[in-house]
């Protein structure tokens, strides 16, 4: 059933994933479970929902604050923006009350290093630390389970400038102080601390795609390196992540009890065919997207083929440092949007290199470029939850997003059913890993309202929240699918499977909607 996209080496639009306008048809294959409600899922497993500081806040010059990388990016491309976007910033009470209604139990969010301290080092701005302060409490106030991102693609601007951000180790010591700042004053309340979100597909959009601030690669980029540098960003990504987490443990974890993560974005990876060739190349996919980070913080180095496909270009931990990344994430957050079919390519193309010619693959992946339609193939995120489990040594796991992106007008954006069929299915995978072991703690829907997307700008909308961006109010209201959720998070025990579905449109076709 799987609808292959179209045969691409370069993974341009993997971040900036499609837009849907019709429902497809459901798999029928699936070994998911398809009528569940929320007690068949362990305790305690929590149902969130998120969004990131640059993507919701807006208030992008407002009260101290400085640029990141991304503030640049967008402006010197004149891109869609985030200066306004919800105006979070202004607005999070009011979110949070959304928070409520829906039910959720969990919210993912990001810090704004450059509005918590300006210049990416030195001093902490008072209105930025009080402004998260605010929202943390207002949380925890209404018994909603902070977790918290340090890292969503937003370096401050000043350390770009210093010394180029996260190609350079000084990186490691600048956001470790964050961190910390981060665990003194918010850590009473947060326990759940993501250092880095999707490291993996942020290193290759930044640095060797240069689809993502900061723009960098070898052949489209004003400047960069595609065959060097995601591995050395990589390298330091982890080895800052790993710092942090290091600082945690030895300086608040007794106190605080909470718990230091990091997330990757995970492609469910399959061979075309069942040749030896195809289900070794699916193998090497998989290691250099998820092993990559994963086999460093598992086992303290990276995955044999990369060092063998990369050779010198890949760094070297020395002994200290694979002590320091070993074991230094609590738990794995994951992002899961797509699949893809693999196929070897062989030979490894001689000289010119980057990171898509080092996996010796070709992907391609279940959704079309032209039309924007990707499949429903909720086995692939069961398939990343087994993998996990399977090969390293089944870590707690949180979904940090999941979604889908709906195209169409005000109505179609409302009564949004593809979306809920697709949530449905997959929180139905999720289910499936965990009744078969998976440590899966929790699921969170990208995204709570309709917000800026990193790629996308506004032309994507993935929220259970529509947002009014032509209003002044920038008016929220609830879809079909923020009813849906609800109604599941709430136990709502009638309301199980397709009948379901229907069933609540009819109640809602009335309404407001
Ligand atoms: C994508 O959709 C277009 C338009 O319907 C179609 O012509 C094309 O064959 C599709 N590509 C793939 C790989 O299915
Ligand atoms: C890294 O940054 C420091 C300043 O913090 C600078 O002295 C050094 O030359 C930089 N290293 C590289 C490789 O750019
Ligand atoms: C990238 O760096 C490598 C190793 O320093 C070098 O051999 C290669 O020429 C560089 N490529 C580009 C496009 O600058
Ligand atoms: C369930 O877990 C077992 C043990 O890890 C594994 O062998 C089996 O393939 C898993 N089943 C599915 C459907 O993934
Ligand atoms: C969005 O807001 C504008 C300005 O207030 C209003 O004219 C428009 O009808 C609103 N759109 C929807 C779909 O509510
Ligand atoms: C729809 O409304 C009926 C009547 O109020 C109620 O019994 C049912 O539970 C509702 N279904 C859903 C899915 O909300």
């Amino acid at each position: 059933m799987e609808q292959k996209g179209e045969r691409k080496n370069d993974m341009d639009w993997v971040l900036s994933l499609v837009i849907i306008t019709i429902s497809l048809a459901l798999p029928l294959h699936v070994s998911c479970s398809d009528v569940y409600s929320r007690s068949d899922f362990p305790e305690g497993f929590a149902f969130g929902s998120g969004t990131s500081a640059y993507q919701w806040e807006g208030a992008a010059a407002e009260d101290g604050r400085k640029p990141s990388v991304w503030d640049t990016f967008v402006h010197s491309r004149n891109l869609d923006n985030g200066d306004i976007t919800c105006d979070g910033y202004h607005k999070y009470k009011e979110d949070v009350q959304l928070m409520v209604e829906t039910g959720l139990d969990a919210f993912k969010f990001s810090i704004s290093w450059s509005r918590l301290i300006p210049n990416g080092r030195g001093p902490v701005n008072p209105k930025g630390l009080q402004f998260y302060k605010n929202f943390i409490q207002e949380l925890v106030t209404h018994g909603i389970e902070p977790h918290a991102t340090l890292f969503h693609y937003d370096l401050p601007q000043a350390l770009e400038d210093d010394y180029g951000g996260w190609l350079n180790r000084t990186i490691i010591e600048d956001f470790t102080a964050y961190a910390d700042v981060c665990f003194r004053e918010f850590g009473s309340h947060v326990k759940f601390w993501t250092t880095i979100n999707e490291a993996n597909i942020f290193t290759i959009g930044g640095y060797n795609d240069g689809i993502t601030g900061p723009g960098r690669c070898s052949r489209k980029c004003s400047s960069g390196n595609s065959s060097t540098e995601p591995y050395i960003v990589g390298h330091n990504l982890l080895l800052a992540h790993a710092s942090a987490s290091r600082l945690y443990r030895q300086k608040y974890k007794d106190m605080q009890g909470g718990s230091v993560g990091l997330s990757l974005y995970a492609i469910g990876f399959s061979p075309s065919t069942s040749s030896k060739d195809d289900e070794m190349a699916a193998q090497r996919a998989r290691d250099f997207d998820l092993g990559w980070m994963l086999a460093p913080l598992t086992l303290g180095d990276y995955p044999y083929v990369m060092r063998r496909s990369i050779g010198s270009r890949l760094p070297d931990f020395s002994e200290e440092e694979s002590e320091l990344v070993k074991g230094s994430s609590d738990f794995i957050g994951i992002i899961h949007y797509l699949a893809a079919i693999v196929t070897n390519t062989k030979p490894y193309f001689p000289g010119y290199s980057d990171y898509y010619y080092d996996t010796g693959v070709t992907s391609s992946y279940t959704c079309n470029i032209t039309t924007s339609q990707c499949s429903v193939t909720p086995w692939a995120l069961e398939g990343v939850l087994e993998y996990i489990k399977q090969s390293y040594g089944n870590p707690p796991v949180y979904i940090l997003e999941n979604g889908k992106t709906i195209k169409g007008d005000f109505q179609l954006q409302l009564k949004d059913t593809p979306r809920i069929e697709y949530l449905h299915v997959y929180m139905g995978a999720v289910l499936s890993a965990v009744r078969n072991g998976s440590d899966t703690r929790g699921y969170f829907v990208w995204s709570l309202m309709d917000v800026y997307e990193l790629l996308g700008g506004y032309g994507k909308s993935y929220g259970l929240y529509y947002v009014n961006f032509s209003d002044a109010h920038l008016t929220r209201s609830p879809k079909l699918s923020a009813h849906w959720y609800s109604a599941f998070i709430k136990g709502d025990a009638t309301f199980l499977g397709s009948q379901g579905i229907s069933q609540l449109q009819s109640n809602f076709s009335s309404s407001s909607l």
